[in-house]
C-alpha cells in the first residue's frame, strides 16, 4: 500500500513515477505497468515533450480517478497568457479531464510571481488543476511565493539525496505547510553503487537504490524515481516493509557533500 504525504488538504503519494527522458510507446506502457502495480503519482512536464504518452498510460491503466497526474508549466510560458494558454495545451496533450497537480517547473525572474501565481490560481478555480504548487524554489522564493498566491500552494519540487544537503528548503517547506517532492531522489542512479547503503541494505534485505528512497520517504518527503526498466518499478515501490534506525539515518545524512548537487537550478538566459 502506498503511503501518502498531506499538504493543505491534498494528498501526495509518497513514491511516484518520474518520466523525464521517457517518451513514446515505451513510456505509455512503463507508466500503465506502474499503475497496474500500485504506483499512484506520475510526475511529467510541458519540457519532457511526453505529455500525449503519459496520459495514454494513465488511461489504459483504467485507474484514472486513483492516480496524481503532476505536469509543470516550461519557465518561458509564465506570463499568465501563456500559462492560460500553455495549461489548456498540456491538457490537450494528455487527453485527462483536470491536472492533478500542476506546477512551476523553474522560476523566472523575468516575469513576476504574483502574476504567474494568479494566472494558475485561476486555473485551478477554472477547474484544469487540483490543486497547485512550485518546483526549484529556494527558500527565499517560497516566503515570496506563499505571500503571493491566493490558491494553497501544495508542494515545492526539488533535487532532493543523501550526497546533498537540503535542510534548509525542506525547513521551509514545513513553515509553510507545502510538501516537499524529491527529484533525482537516488541521485540519478549514483545510489546504486554507494557502499553505506549498499551495507545498511543488505542487514535490511534491501538494494542501495531502496535504502537511499527510504531515507527520503521516512522523513516524509515524496520521491519519484525514474527507471525506463520494467523490472525496477517493483523495487522502487517496495520501501514501505522496514524501516531505517535513527543512527542509519544519520549514517546516511553524513553523505551530503559540497558539490553534491546534480542539477542546476539557478536561472538561466536561455529562457529568455
Ligand atoms: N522539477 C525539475 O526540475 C526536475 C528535474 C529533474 C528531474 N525531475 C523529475 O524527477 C524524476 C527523477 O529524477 P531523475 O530522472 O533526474 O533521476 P533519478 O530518478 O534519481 O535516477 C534515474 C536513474 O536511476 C536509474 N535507476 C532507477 N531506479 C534504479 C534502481 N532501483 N537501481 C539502480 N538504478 C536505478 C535509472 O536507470 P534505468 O532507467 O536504467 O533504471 C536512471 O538512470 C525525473 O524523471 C523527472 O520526472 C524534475
Amino acid at each position: 500500500m502506498i503511503q501518502f504525504v498531506e499538504a493543505k488538504g491534498f494528498k501526495i503519494p509518497l513514491v511516484g513515477l518520474g518520466t523525464w527522458t521517457l517518451g513514446g510507446r515505451d513510456c505509455a506502457r512503463l507508466v500503465e505497468q506502474a499503475i497496474r502495480i500500485g504506483y499512484r503519482h506520475i510526475d511529467t512536464a510541458q519540457m519532457y515533450g511526453n505529455e500525449r504518452a503519459v496520459g495514454e498510460g494513465v488511461r489504459a491503466s483504467g485507474l484514472r480517478t486513483e492516480v496524481t497526474v503532476t505536469t509543470k508549466i516550461q519557465p518561458l510560458l509564465l506570463a499568465p497568457r501563456d500559462v492560460e494558454r500553455s495549461v489548456k495545451e498540456s491538457l490537450a496533450q494528455l487527453r485527462l479531464d483536470v491536472i492533478d497537480l500542476l506546477l512551476i517547473h523553474w522560476p523566472n525572474p523575468r516575469v513576476p510571481l504574483a502574476e504567474t501565481l494568479s494566472a494558475m490560481a485561476k486555473m485551478k478555480r477554472e477547474g484544469y488543476a487540483r490543486a497547485i504548487g512550485v518546483s526549484n524554489f529556494t527558500v527565499a522564493l517560497l516566503e515570496e511565493a506563499s505571500k503571493a498566491s491566493s490558491e494553497p500552494l501544495v508542494c515545492n519540487q526539488v533535487e532532493c539525496h543523501p550526497y546533498l544537503d537540503q535542510d534548509k528548503v525542506i525547513a521551509a517547506c514545513r513553515k509553510h505547510g507545502m510538501a516537499m517532492v524529491a527529484y533525482s531522489p537516488i541521485a540519478r542512479g549514483q545510489a546504486k553503487g554507494d557502499e553505506l547503503l549498499a551495507r545498511i541494505g543488505q542487514a535490511h534485505k534491501k538494494t542501495a537504490a531502496q535504502v537511499c528512497l527510504r531515507w527520503l520517504t521516512q522523513q516524509g518527503i515524496a520521491v519519484i524515481p525514474r527507471t525506463a526498466k520494467i523490472e525496477r518499478l517493483e523495487e522502487n515501490l517496495a520501501i514501505f516493509d522496514f524501516d531505517l534506525s535513527d543512527t542509519e539515518m544519520k549514517e546516511i545524512a553524513g553523505l551530503a557533500r559540497r558539490g553534491g548537487r546534480i542539477v542546476d537550478w539557478t536561472y538561466s538566459p536561455k529562457w529568455d
